[in-house]
Order: C-alpha cells, then sequence, then structure tokens
C-alpha cells in the first residue's frame, strides 16, 4: 500500500479506495490492514480520515456534538455541496432539531407498538418455508430475503401492494449516496426520476393504510407535534432505511448458518438463542457498513488534530471485526457475548428501526429452527456493489427437511 511521504495532520496516509469495487467485495483485508495503520487514517483519495478501529469508531458515534450527521452521513458535505434529495429529519440531523422526531418514531417503531404484528409475520414466514421445502432449489436473495421482507415490512408500513421493487430502487439510491459520487452511485440514481416520485406519494396520508405505522406518523400531525410537511418525509425514512438493510440482514443470516451449520444446529437445538444469533449476524456481516460524520468544530482524536467541518469515515464492518475488541472476531461464533456491536449503531441515531428489523429476522429464523429445516449453499454467490451496504445478489440454496 502506497503512503504518502508526509501524512497529513499527524495520521498515516494511504491511498486505498474503500469504494472501488475490488475492496467492496472483499473488505476485510482491507480493514485488517487499515486498522493495523492506524486509529485514524488519512485516506489521499477521498481527502478525509477514517477510523478503522472500534474504539474510535465508537467515539465518534456517542459523541454526536463533535460529529455531526446533519451535514449527511455520506461522503458529500451539506455545509459545502447540495444534498441530491431533501435531507433525512432523523438521520441525516442534530439535536434540537431531531430529538422531537426521534421521539415520535421511536415510539412507533417501539417493540410494544409492534407486538401486533408478530403473528403476520409468522404466518408469511411459514408459508414462505412450506415453499421452501417444496421448491428445494432457490436463489434466496429473490425468493427468501426480497420475498419475506417485501411483504412483511411494507404491509407493516400500509403500503399498497405492488410495484414494491421500487422500494429496492429507492433504497439502493439512498445507501449509495453515502458513499462519493461514483460510478456505483451515478448507476443506482439513474431511475430517479421515476423512483423518486413513486416514493413520496405512497408516503402521502391518503395512501396509507389506516391504523399502520405510516399512518400513525400522520396521527402526530393532529397531535401537533410534527407539521403536515414533515409527516411524509418521516414516513419515507422507514422506506429508504428499512427495506435493503433488512433484506440483506436476512441473506447474510441464511449464508452465515449454511457455511457454519454447527452454529445453525445450536439454534435448532434451542430457539431461545435466536435472538442473540442475529445479534452475531449483525456483528459477522454488518449489512450497513460504511458512513459518516462531520467535525462541528476542532477536535482531537486518537492524538490526531481534526479541523472543523471535516468528514470522518466510519466503517461498523472493520469495528465489528477488530481483535483489539472482539476475541476471534472472524468466527461466526452464535455463543458468544455479542454485546456492544455497532451493527445497528449506537446513541442518539441508533437503528430506530431495529426493533422491526429484529423481529422480522427472528421470526424467520425461529420458524426455520422450529420446523428443523436445514438449508446449504449450492452455487457460487455474488456480492452487491454497493458504496454502503454488505448483502447477497445471488445466492443459491437448497433447502430440506432437517
Ligand atoms: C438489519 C437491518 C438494519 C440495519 C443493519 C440498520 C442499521 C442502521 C445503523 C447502523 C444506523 C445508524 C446510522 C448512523 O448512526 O448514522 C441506523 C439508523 C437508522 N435506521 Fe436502521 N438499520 C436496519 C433496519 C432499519 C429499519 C427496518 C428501519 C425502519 C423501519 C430503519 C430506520 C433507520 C432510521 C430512520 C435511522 C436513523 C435514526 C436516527 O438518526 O435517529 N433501519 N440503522
Amino acid at each position: 500500500m502506497a503512503q504518502d511521504a508526509a501524512p497529513p495532520r499527524g495520521a498515516p496516509a494511504s491511498d486505498i479506495d474503500p469504494f472501488s469495487p475490488q475492496h467492496i467485495l472483499n473488505p476485510y483485508a482491507w480493514h485488517h490492514e487499515m486498522r493495523e495503520l492506524g486509529a485514524l487514517v488519512w485516506l489521499t483519495k477521498y481527502r478525509c480520515f477514517f477510523a478503522p478501529r472500534y474504539a474510535e469508531a465508537f467515539q465518534i458515534i456517542a459523541d454526536y456534538q463533535s460529529f455531526s450527521s446533519a451535514a449527511g452521513v455520506g461522503h458529500t458535505n451539506f455545509n459545502k455541496e447540495k444534498p441530491w434529495r431533501q435531507p433525512s429529519m432523523l438521520l441525516e440531523a442534530d439535536p434540537p432539531d431531531h430529538t422531537p422526531r426521534r421521539a415520535i418514531v421511536g415510539r412507533i417503531l417501539s417493540a410494544p407498538n409492534l407486538r401486533v404484528f408478530r403473528s403476520g409475520f409468522e404466518v408469511e414466514a411459514n408459508r414462505l418455508i412450506d415453499r421452501l421445502l417444496q421448491q428445494r432449489d432457490v436463489d434466496a436473495v429473490p425468493e427468501v430475503a426480497q420475498a419475506y421482507v417485501l411483504k412483511v415490512f411494507p404491509d407493516a408500513v400500509g403500503i399498497a401492494d405492488g410495484d414494491r421493487m421500487n422500494l429496492l430502487k429507492y433504497g439502493t439510491m439512498v445507501f449509495n449516496a453515502f458513499g462519493p459520487q461514483n460510478d456505483i452511485f451515478d448507476e443506482s440514481v439513474r431511475d430517479l426520476g421515476e423512483v423518486g416520485p413513486w416514493i413520496m406519494e405512497r408516503c402521502q396520508h391518503r395512501n396509507l393504510e389506516p391504523g399502520k405505522l405510516g399512518d400513525q406518523v400522520y396521527q402526530a400531525v393532529s397531535g401537533g407535534q410534527i407539521t403536515a410537511e414533515e409527516a411524509p418525509i418521516l414516513v419515507r425514512s422507514f422506506l429508504s432505511a428499512g427495506v435493503d438493510t433488512t433484506i440483506d440482514a436476512v441473506g447474510n443470516a441464511l449464508w452465515s448458518f449454511a457455511t457454519n451449520p454447527a452454529e445453525w444446529a445450536k439454534v435448532k437445538a434451542n430457539q431461545g438463542i435466536v435472538k442473540q444469533a442475529f445479534e452475531e449476524v449483525l456483528r459477522y456481516e454488518s449489512p450497513f457498513q460504511t458512513f459518516f460524520r462531520t467535525t462541528t468544530k476542532d477536535v482531537e482524536l486518537a492524538g490526531v488534530k481534526i479541523p472543523g467541518n471535516e468528514k470522518v469515515m466510519l466503517n461498523i464492518g472493520s469495528a465489528n471485526r477488530d481483535p483489539r475488541k472482539w476475541e476471534r472476531p472472524d468466527v461466526f461464533d452464535v455463543s458468544r457475548d455479542v454485546r456492544g456491536h455497532v451493527g445497528l449503531g449506537y446513541g442518539i441515531h441508533a437503528c430506530i428501526g431495529q426493533m422491526i428489523s429484529r423481529l422480522e429476522n427472528e421470526v424467520l429464523l425461529t420458524e426455520l429452527a422450529r420446523r428443523k429445516v436445514d438449508f446449504e449453499v449450492t452455487g457460487p454467490t455474488e456480492y452487491k456493489v454497493h458504496n454502503t451496504l454488505r448483502g447477497f445478489t445471488k445466492l443459491p440454496m437448497r433447502f430440506k427437511q432437517g
């Protein structure tokens, strides 16, 4: 790895391109390389710092006063460049604006409010499993992960059936936009003219099923907590952040268990560990890998002075496999104490959809385990070339009664 002769501002420098297809497809080797290089690495290509280790990544996410989200959680600095869409009212906002919105959505996506969906998710999971046991050989991306999540999640939000593949296109745009404006981003926003208006139309009150999660956001308008203009943007945050991430989590879970059958055997033997096992999936193969913060002032981190208004890159996948934090980090072990993983972020911006995402995954894994279903990878897999998310585009699998 070539390095600058004089590393800027006291940090080691690297000319690596984390957003090149080669590095996206094989992340763990360069994560290791960056963690060994330093606690904070200057990326010459993107002229920003990168915190590859767990401790500094955690410190950055926890310190929202020094590391802002309002200038965007992607590489684009909204203080300097116009965002490609109206920023998220949650993800791309700081307190005090962020706080009341988070309280409203947090209540809607809380575990007690979601309980009502469990039995419906179980019905869908079992329908899917019946189909899988009949069909046996499937590509688990479209036929398991997408089929299940695109059914249960938009149903819970209250989105009408039809054209749900647009949710995938939109999610791909949103998450690719957290990287640099490279070919991957350009390719994913090609359909923005069509998909952008489609999404905003789906988020209008008239198009949301009464009583479901989207409608509940609008109830906060009648309560005077948010304005009528803000409601669709909040509903949009469910649709942008909740679909691709969960689909990738389902695919990553199936692959992790299929390639570690002894761990699946533990889950089948004791479904009480499904929750913990899913957390290990989030650590081991984190779906949401890369995002950024922007310094609000001059900040010292790991002995390096970072000037204000600078982007700092984080990689959840790298933090979640840092041997300084985790024993045998490259081993998928459902028995480990996985507390402290940052697969769902941490602090005031920690994933607000974590309860529904966990519910979707737990129900599917529990039903597979309860019915003693086994699955294996049957052919070459393909990962997506994506600026931010880690998941499969192709996952050939065989499902059978164990
Ligand atoms: C396994 C699936 C998921 C993963 C891995 C994931 C991951 C994350 C992570 C790492 C963050 C923190 C980002 C940051 O600190 O800048 C986050 C925030 C967020 N997530 Fe998720 N997420 C998942 C599912 C969902 C779902 C299902 C929804 C919607 C229902 C959702 C909505 C959000 C929102 C709105 C935020 C921003 C919260 C805030 O800024 O206050 N996510 N997610």
